[in-house]
């Protein structure tokens, strides 16, 4: 997720454990080969073969309209030793469709067909190529015509968020438009969106006919999502979130993290971020959010945390 979901976030995630595979932020490519500079700022991981500390790949995602710009950015990702290639026609932004990529090239089957089958052929066999889509532009009409077409071009593996362009990221996500597309291909079909909670992934399997997942906002909210849902598969029980101490000692390490970035206001704003969107799971997050929204410096915002902390664990 752009802003939200780098290398530092993929890092915390991935040692907290329950992921098969990241997908890093997309590499707009428009116009010529970007250089390796462009690649290794949004994927540092591809200097570290292409993976997470905790040893989960990450799959770095492209996104573009030019068939033969997308082609050549893709082998040349390839080279710099991605394990993978995803290709995104999902985002929504007016600034990306304005410029015909994204969720925007969902009216032309054909044009989504041109886009998989160049990047395939451009990059070694040995090299997965997924992509990812919604239901749609402005309607879902065009769904499964779509999933074809990717599958078609030989995509090894389509994800897909169950909205439209249009619908933006308003709930609900219409998990059971997948279910014929997950019928009709044969390749593996993965369902994106609203997935908060345990019992979501479950809700989401039985729409969909999916048993993979790609999450994004869930796992913010809640870290020990991809783990819960990995027990889940093996053994059908809901599992327990992490108490809030143990998301402190999280906030803790990842401000330890992320003080690998250069630039201090950048840290506090990840700090905020993440803090606002444990928010959603942990009511004690949006209180701790009310504390520290205003602090500009990273090092204030680790000792509000480390003093939440000490009061939690004192009451307990
Ligand atoms: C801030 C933000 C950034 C995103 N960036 C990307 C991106 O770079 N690539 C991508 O495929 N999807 C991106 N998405 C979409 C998410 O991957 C996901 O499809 C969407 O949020 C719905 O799933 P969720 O309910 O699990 O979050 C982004 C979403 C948000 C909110």
């Amino acid at each position: 997720m752009e802003g939200v979901v780098d290398v530092y976030m993929r890092d915390i995630l991935t040692r907290i454990g329950g992921f098969d595979l990241c997908v890093s932020e997309f590499v707009r490519v428009s116009q010529h080969l970007y250089p390796a500079s462009v690649f290794y700022s949004l994927c540092p991981e591809l200097q570290n073969g292409g993976k997470t500390a905790a040893g989960v790949p990450v799959h770095v995602q492209i996104m573009g309209g030019e068939t033969h710009v997308m082609a050549e950015n893709a082998a040349f990702v390839a080279e710099l030793g991605a394990p993978g290639i995803d290709i995104n026609f999902g985002c929504p932004a007016k600034t990306v469709n304005r410029h015909n990529a994204g969720a925007t090239l969902l009216q032309w089957p054909d044009r989504l067909f041109d886009i998989v089958s160049a990047v395939r052929r451009a990059v070694p066999d040995t090299i997965p190529v997924s992509a990812k889509m919604r239901l749609g532009f402005a309607e879902k009409s065009l769904a499964l015509e779509n999933a074809v077409a990717i599958a078609e071009a030989g995509a090894e593996k389509l994800t897909i968020h169950a909205r439209t362009k249009m619908e933006g990221y308003r709930p609900p996500a219409h998990w059971h438009y997948l279910r014929p597309i997950t019928e009709r291909l044969s390749i593996p079909v993965v369902a994106n969106g609203e997935i908060w909670t345990p019992a979501d992934y479950v809700s989401c399997r039985d729409a969909s006919g999916c048993a993979d997942v790609m999450i994004g906002r869930g796992v913010i909210a809640r870290p020990s999502l991809g783990q819960e849902i990995a027990q889940l598969r093996k053994e059908p029980k809901i599992g327990t979130a992490f108490n809030w101490s143990q998301i402190l000692s999280i906030l803790v390490e990842y401000h330890d993290l992320i003080e690998g970035m250069a630039n201090p206001p950048r840290q506090a704003g990840r700090l905020k971020q993440w803090i606002k969107l444990l928010s959603r799971s942990y009511e004690e997050a949006g209180a701790l959010f009310t504390r520290i929204r205003r602090f500009e410096d990273p090092r204030d915002i680790l000792a509000e945390v480390v003093l939440t902390r000490e009061r939690v664990l004192d009451a307990a």
